[in-house]
Order: C-alpha cells, then structure tokens, then sequence
C-alpha cells in the first residue's frame, strides 16, 4: 500500500514553494473571507492534485514557476468545488472537521466559493499563464455538468452504469485529467503527449471516484466526511446501480422505495447498505475500479521511466487503497 507522506518527502522543497503561491493567492482584505480562507488552509486536504501537477512536470522536465501556478489553480479549484459541493449534498463535514456551509452557512459558502475559482482564474492571468485556462475552464463546465447531471438522476432514481460513469467522469475526472495535462504543460508542448497524459488522469480519476463511492458506505471517523450521505442525498453510486441491476421488480421498487421516503432515516440506510454488500456490489465496484486503475497505469508506462513516474505510479495505487 502506498502512503502518501513518503511519495510526497522527495518533492518536500516544492511542496513548499507551491504553498507559498497558494497561501498568498487566497489572501483577501474582506474581513470574513480572510477568516474563511484562513480556516481553508487550516483544514487542508490531502493534496493529491497538485502533487500530481508537480510530479507530472518533473516526469516530462523540469519544475518552475508555471508548474506552482498550474498546481495552486487547481488546487484552488478543487477547493471551491468542495465548499460548493457540501452545499449542494447538505453536509456538514469535510476533512474532519466542520464543513463552511455548516459554520457560516449557506450563502456565505456560496460566494466563498465563488472567490476561490475566481482567485484561481485570476493567477493564470495575472501571471501570464493563459494556456492553462482551456484545460481548467473545461474541467469546470464538466464538473458543473456532472453534478447537475447527478441531481437531475437523483429526482428520477433512474440511472445506468453508463450514466454513472458519465457522471463521475465529468464531476471528478475532468479536474484529475486537468492535473497531469497542466502539469506536463509546464514543461513540454507536445499536444499528443499532453493528451495522453490527460487521458491517464480520466482513467486515475474514474478509480477515485468509485473508491470515493466506497468509501462513502464506511464509517465517518474514517474518512473525515460524515458516511451513508449518498444513499440520504438520493446519489445512486455503483454498488447500489449493481444491486439494482441484479434485483427482480419487486425486490427494485422496495429499495427505490427505501431511497425516496425514508432516506434520512438511518437504519433504513443501514439495512440497504448491507443488501448491497451481500450482494457483492462492494466487490464489483472495486473490480471495476481496478480496471480503470490498471488502464491508467498501462497508459502511463508509454513514459519515460524515472523516479517521478514511479512516484505518479505510487499516487495512482494510493487512489485505490486510500482510506480516506
Ligand atoms: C474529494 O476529493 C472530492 C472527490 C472528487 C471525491 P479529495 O478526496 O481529494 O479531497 P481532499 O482535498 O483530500 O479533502
Ligand atoms: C465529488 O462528489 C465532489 C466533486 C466533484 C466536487 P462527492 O459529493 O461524492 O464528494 P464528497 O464525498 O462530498 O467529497
Ligand atoms: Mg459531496
Ligand atoms: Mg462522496
């Protein structure tokens, strides 16, 4: 199993520098962002995006001020989707502890967001990094797609694996795949390697958002963000599609059932958490998993073999056995 402190201790020195850039990019002068974004870097997360910018640069050549930058807009990003994110699942708690929404309330987490991607947007164009903004705008659209798209499937309660995997290809991959593109642009141009590179990030970022999924049906103290919140928010994740799929019609309408009237009730999510478990939708998930796992590893072997590969290599195995 990979742990992340020891894939980041080679990088120390630019882990460093990027959150240089990071803390002095949020700063603002309005007395209540100034506490928000202080509480932000207070509660950081595991930062697994902009160590893959960086590793991704130093893959192809060399680190630089352009790879910091790419590394704090993603980053930034990332965390304005989070804060929004907790608004829109209704949840309390984020990285252990209290979600904005949940301190500040609602409208507040909503502009808070808002400055974030705004600041993030700003840097690339303050520092002359406009090459950054097609990759990053794009993952924004998708991001926003794909979590209107999941509501949109949570009203109806129909959803196939297809639209499952659309979804979670727009709401969390697209910003995976942004990470290697960025970071490689810092440093090479090549379009057709920048691609390919984006597209081992689709694939690492399918995986971590099935085992994401996963994670949601274990318990809260694990992973810092509060547990069963899919099945309450309505959010058909694929163990729950892979339960449905191998249920007759009757067995379908009762947990359809159990999703719309008693969802905030929690044994009732307990008990449907354990049907799925039985019927092994925990382990075709993570089958599943593995398979885009596997596909992004293959494809990222196609570069050139150094330590910061390998460490790219170490953070794609990390996405699937994480814990939290
Ligand atoms: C959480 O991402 C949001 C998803 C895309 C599942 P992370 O698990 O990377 O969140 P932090 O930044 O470490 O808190
Ligand atoms: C991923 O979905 C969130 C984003 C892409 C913004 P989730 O709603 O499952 O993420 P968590 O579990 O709240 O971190
Ligand atoms: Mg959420
Ligand atoms: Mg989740």
């Amino acid at each position: 199993m990979s742990n992340l402190s020891a894939i980041k201790k080679p990088i120390a020195e630019e882990i460093k520098s990027y959150h240089k850039v990071f803390r002095t990019t949020i700063r603002s002068k309005v007395p209540l962002l100034d506490i928000i974004m202080k509480y932000i870097l207070k509660t950081k997360g595991k930062e697994i995006r902009p160590i893959i910018v960086l590793y991704t640069a130093k893959m192809m050549g060399e680190i630089s001020e352009s790879t910091y930058y790419a590394a704090t807009l993603i980053e930034l990003l990332h965390t304005a989707t989070l804060v929004h994110d907790d608004v829109v699942d209704d949840s309390n708690k984020r990285r252990g502890l209290f979600s904005v929404n949940a301190l500040w309330k609602n409208k507040v987490a909503v502009l808070a967001g808002d400055y974030l991607l705004a600041k993030g947007l700003l840097l690339a164009v303050e520092t002359n990094n406009h090459h950054l903004l097609e990759f990053v705008s794009k993952a924004t659209r998708d991001m926003s797609e794909g979590e209107l798209l999941q509501i949109e499937k949570a009203r109806k309660l129909d959803i196939s694996e297809d639209v499952y995997f659309e979804i979670i290809r727009k709401k969390t991959a697209s910003l995976l795949a942004s990470c290697f593109a960025t970071g490689a642009l810092s440093t090479i141009q090549d379009r057709k390697q920048i691609e390919k590179l984006w597209q081992v990030g689709e694939f690492t970022g399918i995986a971590f958002q099935i085992m994401d999924d996963l994670l949601d049906f274990k318990k809260a103290s694990v992973t810092g963000k509060p547990s069963g919140v899919d099945i309450k928010e309505k959010k058909i994740t694929l163990p729950l599609i892979y339960l449905m799929n191998n249920s007759n019609s009757a067995e379908k309408k009762k947990i359809i059932q159990t999703i719309k009237q008693r969802n905030q009730d929690t044994q009732k999510v307990e008990a449907l958490i354990q049907q799925v478990r039985d019927a092994g939708g925990m382990e075709y998930s993570r089958k599943k998993m593995m398979e885009f796992k596997d596909k992004a590893i293959t494809l990222l072997h196609e570069f050139p073999d150094n330590e910061a590969r390998q460490a790219l290599e170490q953070i794609i195995d990390f996405t699937i056995s994480r814990k939290n």
